[in-house]
């Protein structure tokens, strides 16, 4: 057997209600289950403060903060470091650079959030969390997943990007393609039966390779 603790650990996955906890953040304690009411909640983990790729990826999130706030969006970040560390952490960013972390960070030191996120994956480091990005909608759902390595960092870019798409593809009722950033034509939902497949092959109001692959303009 490869890693017990790795088969008994039940990772959450797109479509479930985000699970609940409470914990003790470097802006106070929070319940999951009332943070953020009636927004989005980026929630994402670093697996160690004072850490160079850590310290880039922080100072990311926090110099793109108004993004996110434009997005409806609120963020949390997590380790497993004592909040005595974030603290720290935070002061000396700001002194070296003049980037405030000024979001809640969750000191997870019984890694009790971590297991239940599965942002503890044993085979990559027994005791820091990876590089997880967890986009939650205002429902409490889960709607989409990143984990990345402790040696590779996130790109922002793509963190925006697919926060704005998965908001776009709700008000709108539509998919996005390949690549997709706002500004760009989007999926218009297949036909699912024939009516609608022969109805859509007379439709000229969307950009029509063959009736299951249309776009348009929003
Ligand atoms: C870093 O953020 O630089 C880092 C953290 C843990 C392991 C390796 C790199």
């Amino acid at each position: 057997m490869e890693n017990q603790d790795q088969q008994n650990n039940i990772m959450p996955r797109i479509g479930d209600q985000a699970p609940d906890f409470e914990a003790l953040t470097t802006t106070g304690k929070i319940k999951f289950s009332d943070f953020a009411k009636d927004k989005w909640i980026v929630m994402f983990s670093h697996p160690a403060d004072f850490t160079p790729v850590c310290t880039t990826e922080m100072s990311g999130f926090a110099l793109r903060k108004n993004e996110f706030d434009t997005l409806n969006t609120e963020l949390i970040g997590l380790s497993i470091d004592s909040i005595h560390s974030h603290l720290a952490w935070v002061n000396n960013v700001k002194e070296k650079t003049g980037v405030y972390f000024g979001f809640p960070i969750i000191a997870d030191i019984d890694m009790k959030v971590s297991k239940l996120y599965g942002m503890l994956q044993p085979n990559e480091h027994e005791t820091a969390a990876v590089r997880a990005v967890f986009f939650i909608d205002p429902s409490k759902k889960i709607r989409l997943i990143m984990y990345y390595p402790l040696n590779v960092g996130r790109n922002m870019d793509e963190i925006l990007r697919v926060l704005e798409a998965l908001q776009t593809s709700d008000k709108h009722g539509v998919a996005m393609p390949l690549n997709w950033k706002k500004g760009d034509k989007v999926i218009v939902p297949p036909p699912k039966n024939l009516e609608e497949m022969n109805n859509r092959l007379n439709d000229d109001s969307c950009e029509r390779t063959d009736f299951y692959l249309c776009k348009k303009e929003l």
